[in-house]
């Protein structure tokens, strides 16, 4: 830490990216790994279009689901070190993967949601967003008021190109970026694992928190092996206190 806080006396853009392990700590499931969703459901019977035109009842069970699991959980110290952090920098950037809407409850403001939101929904030919739906029931799914195409999550699935807009900003802030936080992610799920490389190409300070190596480990600056709820707040603290002395 003492190393990592020097390091980061010049540093002044810092973009952070996360993904399922910061949620971890509120008790979402991450994707991977032996608790994982993927361990225990078939990305390809739930998370992809084709899926959602076969069976789209069971698709939307899944969908309700873990907006139920959603509905019970906060964020956690690792989201709200996070917002406060947005304070530390003269510029800072946070990018996630998921879909979770934690990082906007504890507080942070301009997150690039690169895979959507599970919150939201849209529609599955046209793509309007809808958002008054309430709860949908699988066995009536509402149909889009424009097209007539059925509603779905607005999330991005496997096969799914990412909104080109989000995912430009995110290569944008991350080649300008001098101080690059990859945390929580597996890092494996292109194209949002390829931003921390990008970063260290082009001269970042690269920081993964992680408790397993992942693909980018052997290349970043300094790695921490610490949950991101109990690692981020300490980062934090001492930031603050180096900034008021
Ligand atoms: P994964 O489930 O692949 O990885 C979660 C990572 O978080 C693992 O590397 C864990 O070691 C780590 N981890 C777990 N708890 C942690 C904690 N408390 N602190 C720090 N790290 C922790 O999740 P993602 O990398 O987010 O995509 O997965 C990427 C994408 O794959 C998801 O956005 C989703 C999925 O398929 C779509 O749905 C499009
Ligand atoms: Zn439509």
């Amino acid at each position: 830490m003492e190393d990592l806080l020097k390091r980061l006396k010049s540093c002044s853009r810092c973009v952070i990216l996360t993904g399922a392990g910061v949620s971890s700590e509120s008790g979402v499931a991450t994707f991977r790994g032996k608790e994982g969703l993927w361990g225990k459901f078939r990305p390809e019977e739930l998370a992809t279009m084709d899926a959602f035109m076969a069976n789209s009842s069971i698709v939307w069970e899944w969908y309700n689901w873990r907006r139920e699991v959603l509905n019970k959980v906060e964020p956690n110290p690792g989201h709200y070190a996070m917002c406060e952090m947005e304070k530390l920098f003269d510029h800072f950037c946070l990018i996630t993967q998921n879909v979770d809407s934690l990082h906007q409850a504890a507080g942070s403001t301009n997150v690039l949601e690169l895979h959507g939101n599970i919150l939201r929904n849209k529609c599955a030919d046209c793509f309007t967003p809808f958002l008054d739906e309430g709860d949908i029931d699988p066995d009536s799914i509402p149909s889009c008021s424009k097209c007539g195409g059925k509603i779905r999550p607005d999330v991005v699935w496997f096969g799914e190109m990412l909104d080109e807009k989000i995912i430009n900003k995110a290569f944008e802030e991350s080649e300008r970026a001098d101080l690059f936080f990859s945390i929580g992610t597996s890092a494996v799920v292109h194209p949002a694992a390829s931003l921390p490389i990008v970063a260290k190409r082009h001269g970042a300070l690269l920081v993964e928190i992680n408790m397993e190596p992942t693909p980018i480990t052997e290349m970043a600056d300094f790695c921490f092996k610490i949950p991101s709820g109990e690692f981020l707040p300490e980062l934090v603290s001492s930031l603050k206190a180096e900034q008021s002395a």
